[in-house]
């Protein structure tokens, strides 16, 4: 039975094979590797025949026939090429055209094959990083021609945010064309705006950016808080100074273009003659701010000073109030609470001190609260004293009394410091309390076990 299965399987086998042997399988096949192409590229497309009857012949989308190359047929015409394993008629598309997109079709009798040709025109965006300079209270037009086909998605950003129309109204408008209008123009404009033009059939992207920068005149601004002082007729500030101390009032103005500063004193609400000795007001070079340098060296020094910053879009002035205010008591106790590779968190407290309790704004300015500290940390060097000249400053905030942990860092791994603290309030700071040397521990490997031991050992130091 066996082998009469095996004599059946194999006859079944040979007559399979046969009739291929002697009338091969007729097959046809467009050869393209990506039917996406950009307008006014020449294209070729191979349509590849084996064992065929009949010739083969392209379509267009339309059903018309096309032809050999002639001198009245040469921008879409067909070639024929014999090959060893068969025949390859190409479609020839020169200078291709929007229209000439759509399904094309090789047949050879009732063998064919269709394929979808898009043709697309890339976005070309001919300033793609552009300066612009607006004008205060009026609008602007950023444009992003981004002509193609098919038809783009264009989206603008905002230094990396989108911009959508209705969420902001007010301030935005985007216009059939893809401009972008920026309404009621104001310093807050000043920025990176990026076109983003996308065309998805034709895995296309490409994008414009403006540099957006807006003339306004002076906005006066504390640099401490980054508050804007609002928008008051007279700006005015409190400011505390200790005497026999150096005080340094700053005034900071953002403005486009930079702005001039001027001091003055001011004596029975009358503004006296310009302060101008260069040891006494230091304007950074790019116009960002003016500080009067004060030297109380007595009680004639406090009163009003004007500061007013000017350009050629108008001028904003504040008047600082200087008054006396006391020295901060030093802090009465600091110790190592921490330490790893690159920080060390210290506990600092200062028992004669007076933090300020919940929404208590004006401070008795002979019993100034306490700010914060300031920690200054210097590399420990075996054999020489201690370099606090250029050693880090570490300026912390009290954020609530009770917290008394302060962390400092970046510092290097492994290192001793020599470690200082002071008191600051708004007047000035304290008399530096020198404490205990600090060391960071080694690597971050050993960190974890030894972590605890490092800190046993400092403040076994430390007792
Ligand atoms: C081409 O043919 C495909 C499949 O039949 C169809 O989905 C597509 O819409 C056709 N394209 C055009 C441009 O007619
Ligand atoms: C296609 O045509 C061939 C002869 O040219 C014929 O033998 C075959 O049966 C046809 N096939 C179909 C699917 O019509
Ligand atoms: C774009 O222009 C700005 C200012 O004109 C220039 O600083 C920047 O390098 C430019 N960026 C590129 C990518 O060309
Ligand atoms: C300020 O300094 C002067 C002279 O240097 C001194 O007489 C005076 O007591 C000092 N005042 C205070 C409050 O430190
Ligand atoms: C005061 O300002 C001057 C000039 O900007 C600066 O060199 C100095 O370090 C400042 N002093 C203090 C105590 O901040
Ligand atoms: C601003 O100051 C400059 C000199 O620093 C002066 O020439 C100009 O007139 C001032 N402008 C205004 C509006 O005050
Ligand atoms: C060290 O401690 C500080 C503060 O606790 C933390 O921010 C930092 O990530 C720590 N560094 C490492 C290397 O663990
Ligand atoms: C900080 O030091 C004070 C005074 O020695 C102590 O009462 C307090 O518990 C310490 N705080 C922490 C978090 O170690
Ligand atoms: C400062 O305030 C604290 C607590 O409010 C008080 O104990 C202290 O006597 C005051 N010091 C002065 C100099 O007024
Ligand atoms: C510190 O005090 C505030 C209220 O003043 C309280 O909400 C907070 O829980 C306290 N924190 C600690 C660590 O005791
Ligand atoms: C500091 O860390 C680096 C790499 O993390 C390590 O190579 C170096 O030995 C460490 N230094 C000390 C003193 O532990």
């Amino acid at each position: 039975m066996r082998w009469c299965l095996t004599a059946v399987l194999f006859v079944a086998l040979i007559c399979s094979v046969r009739p291929d042997e002697e009338f091969p399988e007729p097959s046809l096949r467009i050869m393209a590797k990506s039917t996406v192409y950009n307008v006014g590229e020449i294209k070729g497309i191979f349509c590849k025949g084996q064992n065929l009857v009949e010739p083969i012949h392209w379509y267009s989308p339309s059903g018309k026939l096309i032809e050999e190359r002639s001198t009245k047929n040469n921008r879409v015409f067909v070639e024929r090429k014999i090959e060893d394993n068969g025949i390859l008629v190409p479609l020839i598309i020169h200078k291709i055209k929007i229209s000439d997109g759509g399904n094309w079709t090789c047949k050879s009798g009732n063998l064919s094959e269709v394929r979808e040709i898009i043709v697309g025109e890339k976005v070309k965006l001919s300033d793609t990083n552009v300066t612009l300079e607006g004008e205060e209270g009026k609008s602007v037009k950023l444009s992003c021609e981004a002509n193609g086909y098919p038809a783009p998605v264009v989206v603008w950003y905002k230094d990396k945010q989108q911009i959508r129309e209705k969420d902001e109204p007010k301030k935005y408008s985007i216009k059939p064309d893809n401009t972008l209008e920026i309404k009621k123009l104001n310093h807050a404009d000043v920025g990176l705006y990026v076109c983003k033009v996308r065309q998805k059939a034709l895995s296309h992207y490409t994008e414009k950016t403006v540099h957006l920068s807006v003339q306004h005149k002076p906005i006066l601004y504390n640099s401490d808080t980054q508050m804007i002082y609002t928008n008051q007729k007279y700006k005015t500030e409190e400011v505390y100074a200790i005497l026999n101390d150096t005080k340094n009032v700053t005034c900071s103005a953002i403005a486009n273009p930079a702005p001039t500063y001027r001091w003055y004193r001011r004596q029975n609400g009358f503004d006296g003659d310009p302060i101008t000795d260069p040891d006494t007001v230091v304007t950074s070079e790019d116009g960002t701010n003016s500080v009067l340098i004060l030297r109380i060296r007595d009680d004639s020094y406090y009163g009003e000073y004007r500061c007013a910053a000017n350009n050629s879009k108008g001028m904003e002035s504040i008047i600082f109030h200087v008054n006396p205010g006391s020295k901060p008591e030093p802090p009465d106790f600091v110790s190592l609470a921490g330490a790893n590779t690159t920080a060390l968190t210290f506990n600092v407290t200062c028992s004669t001190c007076i933090f300020a309790t919940g929404e208590e704004v004006s401070p008795d300015p002979k019993n100034l609260t306490v700010i914060g500290y300031i920690l200054q940390l210097a590399p420990a060097k075996a054999g020489y004293p201690v370099d606090w000249d250029g050693a880090p400053e570490y300026r912390v905030d009290v954020e609530e009394a009770n917290n008394t942990l302060f962390t400092v860092g970046p510092l290097s791994n492994g290192t001793v410091y020599h470690v200082r603290v002071r008191t600051r309030n708004a007047a000035g700071n304290s008399e530096w309390l020198e404490v205990a040397d600090a060391k960071t521990t080694d690597d971050a490997i050993r960190l974890t076990a030894t972590i605890a031991l490092v800190i046993v050992t400092i403040l076994v130091q430390l007792y």
